[in-house]
């Protein structure tokens, strides 16, 4: 199978020396581009600023920056693939306008005006072809399951994975991690607790098994 990932996050430059961005590591992302080559498929993984080391016996890694440069890459690879995971925190919001001086603090507060990114998922969602399959990923601090429901409808996802963050041993930058599948079939799978690792394995599982 062609499999395609995306991991870690993006940077939204403010000035030459600031930038926004998220907690993610890409740890998740990285496992499921390991666990996917480790089944035998042909594996892209387009990747934001992470300290990992890529999985060996990639097709190709694609290194990005910024959200935008994230929804490039992933329109050009995505018709070839036969399944896409979006395992990447993609920036929602971007700064407005990007000062190429450094911006010098003065006294008081500032505002920071923001503009949105494109929502990358729901762009997939619906250039999805008959065949191909699109899972994605929910980091949620408050009605996990409700939350993982309404965006596996509104992207269009065959399977949204699902994980607590903000609570010790799930989500951003902990080895371990406690997902839920949601599949677009109303059934859900409880993975539970357990390594990044071993969860990718059985998530690549799921999905390469199709609908
Ligand atoms: O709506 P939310 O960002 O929580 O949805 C998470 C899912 O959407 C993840 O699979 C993430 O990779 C994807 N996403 C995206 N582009 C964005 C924001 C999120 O593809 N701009």
């Amino acid at each position: 199978m062609k499999v395609l990932i995306n991991a870690g996050p993006t940077r939204e430059s403010i000035d030459p020396v600031r930038f926004i961005t998220n907690h993610s590591t890409g740890k998740m992302g990285y496992a499921l581009a390991a666990a996917a080559v480790s089944a035998g498929h042909e594996v892209t993984l387009v990747s934001g600023p992470v300290a990992l080391t890529p999985p060996a016996g990639l097709k190709k890694l694609i290194r990005i920056v910024t959200a935008a440069e994230m929804a490039e890459a992933m329109k050009q690879a995505f018709p070839a693939a036969d399944l896409t995971i979006l395992c990447a925190a993609v920036a929602d919001y971007r700064p407005k306008f990007y000062s190429s001086s450094k911006l010098k603090k003065q006294d008081g507060g500032m505002m920071l005006e923001l503009e949105r990114t494109e929502d990358i998922a729901l762009t997939l969602g619906q250039l999805k072809k008959p065949g191909q399959l699109l899972a994605g990923f929910a980091a949620e601090t408050d009605d996990v399951e409700q939350n993982a429901r309404k965006k596996l409808t509104e992207k269009k996802f065959d399977w949204i994975a699902a994980n607590r963050v903000g609570i010790p041993g799930s989500g951003f930058g902990s080895d371990t991690n406690i997902v839920k599948v949601y599949a677009a079939d109303g059934s859900m799978i409880d993975l539970g607790s357990g390594l990044k690792t071993e969860l990718a394995d059985r998530l690549i599982r799921i999905f390469a098994a199709g609908k």
